[in-house]
């Protein structure tokens, strides 16, 4: 049985792009492997968050990671900060970190453009503390969207630099994963390549929204003034919108529409109809058990104390070991 290992920033609501990213085809394993999910909090201390907006985030992800399928009693669903030995092997893993190959990280080149007068140390050590969270369950698979490539490349470099440095073969390499097929990146409706929860305006369509701000906003969608040419190559904005499509609809509906647009005969009002109509049904379900989960603290605060345990038992195995390879007194 292998080890899986993923996790999501509680810095608001899911969109599309978590869920197909993240989250929906991985239910699937939870039978066949030894899958440990998780809210990443102390991640999201990089944005400075309220008290009172992290606790909302951290239950909204709760609450939605449960609504996609993941059963707690199945899989180890847990809140990062419950498991603070993560925080100790995070300190470990800065010690053979360097400088030089965390500031070439794309993220974190994103990140200082993004948030320019709050670029702290977290944001540079940010992959360290993703490389601690997967390791620290020996995981072999990391179910990821296409942005974390390269975080699990570092995870990599990390985990063989301390087996190398203690010569030792503590550590597997993880990869990341998506059933043998290629990364998925869903991109936004701004006619940005993805949908993301920093991104501004019009870019996301959350797990939660109802029906009316779904459809308000796939039609206030960015599209271009239609095709003119049979057969012509999309404009990026376009080839957006059939991504999403190809995620909730049918592929006769995409087909479909794809004909109409090689035909020039497409009316870019009837697609994006469809494509609204597409998600509100693709999302029913979730958003209803959303409802029922959110409204039921006492499940949530028996998920949240069972995860915590299951994932404290890994993990203080694993960070007892790295001490007493290290050198340290084990635990
Ligand atoms: P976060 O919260 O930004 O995203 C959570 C997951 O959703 C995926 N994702 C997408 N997939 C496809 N299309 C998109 N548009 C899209 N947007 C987001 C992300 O790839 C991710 O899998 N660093 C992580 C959280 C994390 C983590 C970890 C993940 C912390 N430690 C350990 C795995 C293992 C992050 O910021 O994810």
């Amino acid at each position: 049985m292998e080890t899986v290992v993923s996790g999501i920033r509680s810095t608001g609501k899911l969109h599309l792009g978590n869920y197909f990213g993240a989250v929906k085809n991985f239910v699937k394993m939870q039978h066949d492997n030894n899958c440990y999910f998780f809210i990443a909090d102390y991640h999201s201390l990089t944005t400075h968050p309220k008290p009172e907006d992290l606790q909302r985030n951290v239950r909204q992800v709760l609450v939605e990671y449960l609504a996609a399928g993941i059963d707690p009693e199945v899989s180890t669903l847990y809140i990062q900060s419950d498991l603070p030995e993560v925080a100790e092997l995070y300190l470990l893993l800065n010690m053979n970190a360097y400088v030089g190959e965390l500031e070439r990280s794309t993220s974190f080149k994103d990140k200082i453009r993004e948030q320019k007068d709050n670029v702290n140390a977290g944001l540079l050590t940010y992959p360290v503390l993703m490389a601690a969270d997967i390791i620290i369950h020996k995981a072999h698979k990391v179910p990821v969207g296409k942005d974390q490539e390269q975080h699990l490349e570092m995870t990599r470099t990390f985990s063989n630099r301390f087996n190398r440095m203690y010569e030792v073969e503590f550590f597997p390499e993880p990869v990341a994963y998506n059933f043998g097929e290629s990364l998925i990146k869903i991109p936004g409706l701004d006619g940005s390549m993805k949908m993301g929860k920093s991104e501004s305006g019009n870019n996301a369509i959350y797990l939660s929204d109802s029906p009316e701000i779904i459809s308000k906003k796939v039609m206030r969608a960015v599209t271009d003034a239609g095709p003119t040419e049979m057969n012509q190559k999309m404009p990026q904005e376009i080839e957006n919108l059939f991504v999403i499509m190809k995620s909730v609809s049918s592929n006769d509906m995409v087909e479909h529409f794809q004909n109409l647009y090689n035909r020039c005969e497409i009316r870019y009002g009837d697609f994006k109809k469809q494509l609204a109509e597409d998600v509100i049904k693709f999302t029913e379900p979730l958003r209803e058990k959303i409802l029922e989960l959110s409204a039921d603290d006492t499940y949530l605060k028996k998920v949240v104390k069972m995860g915590a345990e299951k994932a404290r038992e890994s993990g203080r195995k694993t960070v007892s070991e790295v001490r007493e390879i290290i050198g340290f007194n084990p635990r």
